[in-house]
């Protein structure tokens, strides 16, 4: 039984599934905690991931090599150093002490969002390549003070990482050390941005160490974009497929929060966080992880489960409650989430005009090969 139970998780890894997994979810579902034959659990219903999310005897400290001597970033630490390091993160860029950074970028975002608009060509255009992947780019650059021309070295190191199903170790060295560069200049002479503030810090938690502010940099740069691109392009995908929502939302602009919370519930761009560990035997749902296991939390399949959401497969923005795992939950709940929102929210608003007049070319679209960052690779469009 567990081989063949097994291979629905081995079969939602495979590539080939990538462009639909939700029917792998259900029957996923049918164990809610999975005993993998690697002696890994894999754990799917709504509220067992829900309640490991919030469990302390989960721990996110992984024992994978350090990139080039780096500690671990604070997505990877347990309580007590990842609440000081996420703490020391959110000085400069989330309440109590700056509680306007997110929504004084409005204006911004949307500057950018119709400039790249602007730069489209006439009859066909790829949404990933010239919208959904630049607009997160930029914005990500422009918050932590990272070079935008500096762009393709470092999108290189990225792909190489995280398009894998293990990750690269030497891409994201590479991109460690090209942080650390970064950073070394940031610290001698500092400017606006979020990494000048970080290494300038003197707030009741002291600074972070120079190794600190790097692993904190690879983080938020590739947490700050990688998941950014799918949510805006999964959206268009929706859009384009029930042309439907595009017309409400033409005709009612407010629809575009609770249209972009469903598109995070309906097709989440992190679909599972794996290798957390038991520090303890744990009993849920009938059966019990023992310590020492690793843990894969299947948050898309959560998603889509029927105890929580009624008739969880079909799109709609109005359901309720609304609330879903997309973000995580629990002390390592996304920390970008407001502007996460606020970004896809201004994007997919600026687009939706466009999207009228556009026709999908491949469907379904190809997509990237993680299992984890699931989205598009690319999404072309004819303008009519
Ligand atoms: C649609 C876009 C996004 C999605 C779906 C997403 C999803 C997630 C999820 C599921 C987690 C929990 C990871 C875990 O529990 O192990 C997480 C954590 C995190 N996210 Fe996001 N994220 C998005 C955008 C962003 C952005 C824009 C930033 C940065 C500005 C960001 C920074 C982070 C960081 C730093 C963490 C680690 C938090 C912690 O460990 O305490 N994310 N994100």
């Amino acid at each position: 039984m567990t081989t063949a139970v097994g291979s629905v998780f081995s079969a939602i890894l495979d590539p080939v599934n990538r462009h639909d997994p939700y029917p792998l979810y259900t029957s996923l579902r049918r164990t809610p905690v999975l005993p993998a034959p690697d002696g890994s659990y894999v754990v799917s219903t709504f509220s067992s991931v829900a309640a490991l999310l919030h469990d302390p005897r989960v721990s996110s400290l992984t024992d994978a090599p350090d990139l080039l001597g780096l500690p671990p970033s604070f997505l990877k630490l347990d309580p007590p150093s990842h609440d000081r390091l996420r703490r020391l993160a959110t000085r400069p860029f989330g309440p109590p002490h700056s509680p306007h950074r997110v929504a004084d970028m409005e204006p911004w975002l949307a500057s950018l969002a119709a400039e790249l608009i602007g730069e489209f060509p006439p009859s066909t255009v790829d949404l990933v390549d010239q919208f959904a992947y630049p607009l997160p780019v930029r914005v990500i650059c422009g918050l932590l003070g990272v070079p935008l021309q500096d762009e393709p070295r470092f999108r290189a190191w990225i792909d190489e990482a995280l398009n894998r199903v293990e990750p690269e170790r030497q891409a994201l060295g590479d991109l460690a050390e090209y942080l650390g560069d970064l950073v070394d200049r940031r610290i001698d002479d500092p400017g606006e941005d979020m990494l000048s503030a970080l290494a300038t810090d003197n707030g009741p938690d002291g600074r972070m160490t120079r190794a600190e502010l790097v692993s904190t940099a690879v983080l938020l740069l590739i947490a700050g974009h990688e998941t950014t691109v799918n949510l805006i392009a999964n959206s268009c995908l929706v859009l384009l497929r029930q042309p439907l929502w595009l017309e409400r939302l033409m005709a009612e602009p407010g629809l575009i929060v609770p249209f972009v919370e469903e598109v995070l519930r309906y097709d989440p761009p992190v679909q599972m966080l794996r290798w957390r560990t038991a520090l303890a035997d744990i009993p849920i749902a009938g059966t019990t992880i023992p310590q020492g296991a690793p843990i894969t939390l299947v948050l898309a399949a959560g998603n889509r489960d029927p105890e929580q959401f009624a008739d969880p497969d079909r799109f709609d923005p109005g359901r309720r409650p609304a609330q879903h795992l997309a973000f995580g939950d629990g002390i390592h709940y996304c920390f970008g989430a407001p502007l996460a929102r606020l970004e896809a929210q201004l994007a997919v608003s600026a687009l939706a005009p466009v999207l009228m007049r556009a026709r999908l070319l491949e469907d379904p679209p190809v997509y990237r090969t993680s299992a984890v960052l699931r989205g598009p690779r690319h999404l072309r469009v004819a303008l009519d």
